[in-house]
């Protein structure tokens, strides 16, 4: 049973806090989390327009700060979810041998929208858009689970 599920990208203060942010709140029963393979944001908050724009939709993601993945991760949760094939080739590089901890695609749980990557807003600006995919991504996740 899944009950433990890690939200992966870059930087971790756009995608994956938002992933995570909008994914909590749809279910509530699971323990979620976020990191970037990168490190040069940790301890930070989210991004400040990703706050402003999942705000606008009822997503609060003040609480959240920025941590690097590592390879504990795989003991700890149940999935991990990356936001792009960068993101799963780096979570991959550091799997240690012998783990079985599923690694996947966000988009892979919304075939529908076409997408086959969480494209990056702090680098397109699309705030929005990334929202409404990760929204589409996550309610696609909550039902599979
Ligand atoms: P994220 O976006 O991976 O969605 O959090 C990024 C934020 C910052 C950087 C890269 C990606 N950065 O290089 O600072």
């Amino acid at each position: 049973m899944v009950q433990k599920i890690l939200f992966v990208c870059l930087g971790n203060i756009c995608r994956s806090p938002a992933a995570e942010g909008v994914f909590r709140a749809m279910a509530p029963g699971v323990d979620t989390d976020s990191a970037g393979t990168g490190g040069w944001h940790v301890g930070e908050p989210p991004y400040g327009p990703m706050q402003t724009a999942a705000l606008a939709r009822g997503v609060d993601l003040s609480d959240l700060r920025a941590r690097q993945f590592s390879a504990e991760d795989f003991a700890r949760f149940d999935l991990i979810i990356g936001m792009d094939d960068a993101n799963i080739d780096e979570i991959e590089r550091l799997r240690p041998s012998g783990t079985q901890t599923p690694v996947r695609l966000f988009t892979d749980y919304a075939p529908q929208s076409g997408a086959s990557t969480v494209p990056d807003p702090y680098y397109t600006r699309d705030f929005d858009g990334t929202l409404t995919l990760i929204e589409e991504c996550a309610k696609g996740l909550s039902e599979v689970l």
